[in-house]
């Protein structure tokens, strides 16, 4: 399978998509929330900035992000293509992603767009607070999430459609038939 970059807000589906794809395609998956959250578990240097700025529903700074990024990435095994999901989020993180890919003679593949209304991601997430209890999962949190997401991360989106590799899915009540859509796309590039 190619790459892929999963895109959307926070609540929008990534991770639960990504896990649904890589059970269908074989995948490798890099959500860098994960990855950081890791760091935050093991109490390293990294970790400690992440807690600081993930608590406050802020970014990391693009080049550290992009450094983890590089070395998750050539750790990985070969040849199954990867899902990137929450990576990039700004601008530069994006360059710097088509720019190491192209180093390694790989490529960007597909991106999928995850478009939710915000309602319905509030919704979710508070319920997953419930559930799982991530730190960044209160409503304060996760409308300073919703904003840095409208402010830098959004904007992106032009960006792949200039790439000429932004395909967009808008939900529509079902997760079935959002994970079908998703299918039927991802079953042509095969
Ligand atoms: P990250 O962990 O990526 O969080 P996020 O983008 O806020 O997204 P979420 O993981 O909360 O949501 P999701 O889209 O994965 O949805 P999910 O499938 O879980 O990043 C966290 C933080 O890390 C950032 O704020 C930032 O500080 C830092 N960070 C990460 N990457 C960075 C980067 N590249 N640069 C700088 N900083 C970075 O679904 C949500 C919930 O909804 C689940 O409980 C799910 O079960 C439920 N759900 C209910 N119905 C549905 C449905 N129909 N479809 C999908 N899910 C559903
Ligand atoms: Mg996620």
């Amino acid at each position: 399978m190619k790459n892929i970059i999963i895109f959307g807000a926070p609540g929008s589906g990534k991770g639960t998509y990504s896990d649904a794809i890589v059970e269908r395609y074989g995948m490798n998956h890099i959500s860098t929330g994960d990855t950081l959250r890791n760091e935050i578990k093991n109490g390293t240097e990294v970790g400690k900035l992440a807690k600081e700025l993930i608590d406050k529903g802020q970014l990391i700074p693009d080049e550290l992000m992009i450094k983890i990024l590089a070395n998750t990435y050539d750790r990985l095994p070969q040849g199954l293509g990867v899902i990137f999901d929450g990576f990039p989020r700004t601008i530069a993180q994006a360059e710097a992603l088509k720019q190491m890919l192209a180093e390694r003679h790989h490529e960007m593949g597909v991106m999928i767009e995850l478009i939710v209304d915000e309602e319905t991601l509030m919704e979710r997430l508070l319920r997953r607070a419930q559930i799982e209890g991530r730190a960044d999962d209160n409503a304060e949190t996760i409308k300073k999430r919703f904003e840095v997401y409208h402010n830098q991360t959004e904007p992106l989106a032009a960006w792949f459609e200039k790439e000429g590799i932004r395909h967009t899915f808008t939900w529509e009540g079902s997760k079935d038939q959002m994970l079908a859509n998703i299918f039927a796309f991802l079953d042509t590039l095969k």
